[in-house]
């Protein structure tokens, strides 16, 4: 097997799809485990109410007009380039007193203050990042604390953090990154709650972190393509016909509308090739075909009216974390290499460095959208810092549900994760960075 995997570019489509398949088995199964983890909490806390309402899984027939996993197309045409109209103002908001640019730096090595908890005390920890759990011995993914270049970054502080959350509603709003995001930021938070004062209530699209004390939730919402889609329950995602609805985003925003924190993100599920858009005023089920980076940017642009026309700056914070960075080919840090993530354990040095997983095009559409709303929005620029942590990733440090074949556990390379993040560890940054900015 090992020769086979040297055998080299012949072999990169079948890797590819391989691995696409595996990605999607990956989150797929990450879903249903999570709702065993919170069904477990559920239990645990006596909570009993939202059982019910939680693990029933809808299958509204398609006739309602709401997409869900049975959605189909009568047929599909090619994307005809129709756009909706843009409500967003250019915005004559002054560049914000960015003295220094907290995202660029680097990562140095600090085993005082890192990691900020520990792994195996967080009660929400997920299977999928907690990476010692499932065996891995190296450890110091767990110690990098992010220096940006000219000024230093507020350090966390889990009781300042929940002072600002006093009476308010965070909510991560996205895909298995954010999702990501959200656990570290619960991590990062819960140990100064008593166990008595806090719960979590798993109700499926949307799941709910309590502290009672400050009267205040963390929640998260499966939406991993921002706008109305099939993939929107998030235990059973259609994962071969992606199929949204661009100019609806109400499934999901009725939801924002009473939060006081949004953290959103959307990167992955577009790129898996191109996405069928089911337009609200189509009646005979027809469907346009659009390639990712317009169909996101469809999205994106919903998404953008409903902030320009809902969000008060000071009411409600509203932040876009951008593309989170996959390491698949290690030949692209190491040129001649055949690997990706497994056994890297260290960060890469150069600072110029960005992977070919990291679309430069999608980049700069979400940079040209999140411009025009600068009063409403911050971005939270991850990519380049999280680019040089290709050491971050489970790898094969994580649970999988799947069995692995004999072929696959002799190549570990062939099943690594190297999109997710392990925790304690870069998504902890990120909140850090979204803690700096509140
Ligand atoms: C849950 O469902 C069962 C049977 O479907 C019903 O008897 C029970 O009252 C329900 N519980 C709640 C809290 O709705
Ligand atoms: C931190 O790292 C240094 C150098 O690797 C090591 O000597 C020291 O024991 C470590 N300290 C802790 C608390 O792990
Ligand atoms: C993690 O646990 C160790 C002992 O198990 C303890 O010394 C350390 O302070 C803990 N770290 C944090 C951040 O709670
Ligand atoms: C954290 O913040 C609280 C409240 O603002 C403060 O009392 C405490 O000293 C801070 N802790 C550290 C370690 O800075
Ligand atoms: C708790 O917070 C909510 C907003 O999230 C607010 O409407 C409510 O009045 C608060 N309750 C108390 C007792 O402060
Ligand atoms: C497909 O077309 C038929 C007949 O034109 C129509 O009755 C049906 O509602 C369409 N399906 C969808 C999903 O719109
Ligand atoms: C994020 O930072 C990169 C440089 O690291 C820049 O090219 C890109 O435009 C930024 N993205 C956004 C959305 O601001």
């Amino acid at each position: 097997m090992i020769q086979r995997w040297h055998k080299k570019k012949t072999h990169l489509p079948f890797i590819a799809i391989v691995f696409f398949l595996f990605v999607l088995c990956t989150i797929f199964y990450n879903e249903r485990r999570f709702q065993e983890i919170h069904r477990k909490e559920n239990r645990k806390t006596g909570d009993q109410n939202d059982v019910n309402t939680t693990f029933s899984i809808k299958s509204t027939p398609s006739s309602s007009g709401i997409l869900d996993r049975f959605s189909t197309c009568n047929s599909t045409v090619k994307y005809k380039g129709q756009k909706a109209e843009s409500l967003v103002q250019t915005d004559e908001q002054e560049e914000m007193d960015d003295y220094c640019n907290v995202f660029s730096g680097r990562w140095v090595f600090d085993n005082i203050s890192f990691p900020l908890y520990n792994e195996s005390d967080c009660p929400y920890m997920s299977d999928q990042l907690a990476c010692r759990k499932h065996g891995r011995p190296d450890l110091m993914y767990q110690n990098w604390r992010w220096q940006p270049h000219g000024c230093n970054l507020k350090r966390w502080n889990a009781t300042e953090m929940w002072d600002k959350l006093r009476g308010k509603r965070l909510m991560f709003v996205g895909d298995s990154l954010n999702r990501g995001q959200w656990i570290s930021m619960l991590c990062l938070l819960e140990s100064v709650i008593p166990a008595e004062k806090k719960s979590i209530t798993p109700n499926a699209p949307l799941t709910i972190f309590r502290a009672e004390e400050y009267n205040a939730t963390v929640e998260f919402q499966w939406a991993p393509l921002i706008v109305e889609s099939n993939s929107d329950d998030p235990v059973n995602h259609r994962l071969d016909e992606r199929i949204i609805r661009p100019d609806s985003v109400l499934r999901h925003a009725s939801e924002w509308e009473h939060v006081d924190i949004l953290v959103f993100n959307s990167y992955l599920w577009w790129r898996q090739g191109p996405v069928k858009l089911l337009w609200s005023n189509e009646k005979n089920g027809v469907c346009e075909e659009a390639e990712s980076l317009d169909a996101m940017e469809l999205a994106m642009d919903e998404w953008a009216n409903w902030i320009e026309s809902n969000v008060n700056p000071l009411k409600k914070k509203v932040f876009f974390v951008t593309m989170s960075p996959t390491h698949l080919w290690s030949r692209e840090w190491e040129p001649g290499t055949e690997g990706n993530c497994y056994n890297e354990k260290t960060p890469i040095k150069d600072e110029n460095y960005w992977g070919s997983g990291s679309d430069l095009a999608t980049m700069g559409m979400v940079a040209n959208i999140v411009n025009k709303l600068k009063s409403k929005v911050r971005v939270l620029n991850i990519t380049q810092m999280s680019e040089y942590r290709k050491d971050g990733h489970p790898s094969i440090y994580r649970k999988f549900w799947e069995s692995r074949s004999a072929e696959q556990l002799a190549n570990p390379t062939s099943y690594s994760d190297c999109i997710h993040w392990c925790l304690p560890g870069v998504p902890d940054v990120w909140n850090q960075l979204l803690f700096h900015f509140l």
